[in-house]
């Protein structure tokens, strides 16, 4: 049987640390108003000067390395971000020519909080039908160079931070190990829920003067309908894919979540039973970093020695679009 597997996985964050206290400087907020609401204790910022592909470039290297791979042994990128290098051309290309390998293919993923798991997704898929046999899949985000730091932009800004998180997905002839069950769901009835209008196409010029002191500079959000429809969504995908993928939610080890709130993450796992554990968080360090959130969670629990070879982990994710996705693998 013809399956792939994460040969590799690695992560990086940049290292300046920003508190919640830090932000309350900058806007009407407290430590205690996040914390409560969001389970976001800090997060990073990457500096001014560096670049999404520069934190891909990190986690990539530690990806390959984990795999024992050369960047010549890749056959193709995808990229899952939403915070590009520049508008065009994709991110994944530029990370591509930092990493010196030849003209593999690079694809960008414009899925946001899904990113990661539509781009693993997609070379699983390659990798099945025995087109390619080891693929970069990366997720990475700069959020902080584009975040409202006043009160009219509050809600938005104390979420996110930086960071970076890249698996290589390799060809496994055999049944025990790899990608059993992919799911990949949008509805776009929903987009308006979280967007950013910054590039605006229909207007001519697309950029105008007025941009700049014009909330559609920034993301803007109705966090309230995107909390709701998140763990509505998250439940029936858990249950969806387990009933799909032929397993029981207990022999799940750990259920890997996109990072957006803890408290989405709580109700999640509350409601479908889930013992306390299982699912696992790390966004009291990182806040949401988007299409990082996954891969970086991920490389956490296996630098911390808690995954072990046959082990059944559940990766879920729901963001901007609406957009939500699963994986179930055998690691
Ligand atoms: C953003 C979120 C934490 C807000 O929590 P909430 O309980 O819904 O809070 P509300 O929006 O009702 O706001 C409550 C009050 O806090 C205020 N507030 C908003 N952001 C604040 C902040 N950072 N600090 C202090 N007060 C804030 C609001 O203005 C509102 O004030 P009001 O009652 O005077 O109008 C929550 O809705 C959420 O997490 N939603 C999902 C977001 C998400 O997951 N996004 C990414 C998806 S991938």
């Amino acid at each position: 049987m013809l399956r792939s597997y994460i040969r590799g996985v690695g992560s990086y964050v940049p290292p300046r640390v920003v508190t919640n206290d830090e932000l309350s400087r900058l806007m009407s907020t407290s430590d205690e108003w996040i914390r409560t609401r969001t389970g976001i204790v800090e997060r990073r910022y990457a500096d001014e000067g560096v670049l999404c592909s520069d934190l891909a470039l990190e986690a990539s290297q530690r990806a390959l390395a984990d795999a024992g791979l050369a960047p010549s042994d890749l056959d193709f990128i995808l990229f899952a971000t939403l915070s590009p290098d520049h508008h065009f051309p994709g991110t994944g290309c530029y990370l591509q020519a930092k990493m010196g390998t030849s003209s593999i293919g690079c694809l960008d993923v414009r899925n946001q909080c899904t990113g990661f798991l539509y781009a693993l997704s997609a070379a699983d898929a390659f990798i099945r039908a025995g087109v390619y046999e080891n693929i970069l899949v990366v997720g990475a985000e700069i959020h902080s160079s584009a975040l409202d730091f006043t009160d009219r932009g509050r809600d938005v800004a104390v979420l996110f931070g930086d960071g970076a998180g890249a698996v290589v997905l390799s060809r496994y002839d055999g049944a025990h190990r790899g990608i059993l069950h992919t799911e990949l769901h949008a509805d776009g009835r929903h987009a308006r829920a979280l967007c950013m209008d910054v590039w605006d196409i229909s207007k001519k010029p697309y950029i105008t003067r007025d941009l700049i002191d014009s909330p559609a500079l920034w993301p803007r959000m109705d966090g309230k309908t995107v909390f709701k429809h998140a763990v509505t969504e998250l439940i029936k995908l858990f249950q969806q894919t387990i009933a799909r993928a032929q397993v029981r939610a207990e022999d799940i080890k750990y259920v890997i979540p996109h990072q957006a709130n803890l408290r989405i993450n709580q109700m999640v796992g509350e409601q479908l039973g889930l013992p306390h554990g299982k699912v696992l968080n790390n966004i009291q360090k990182y806040g949401n970093t988007t299409a990082a959130s996954i891969p970086l969670l991920l490389d956490e629990t296996y630098r911390a020695g808690l995954l072990e070879e046959g082990d059944l982990l559940m990766l879920l994710g729901f963001g901007s679009g609406f957009t939500w996705g699963s994986a179930l693998l055998r690691w």
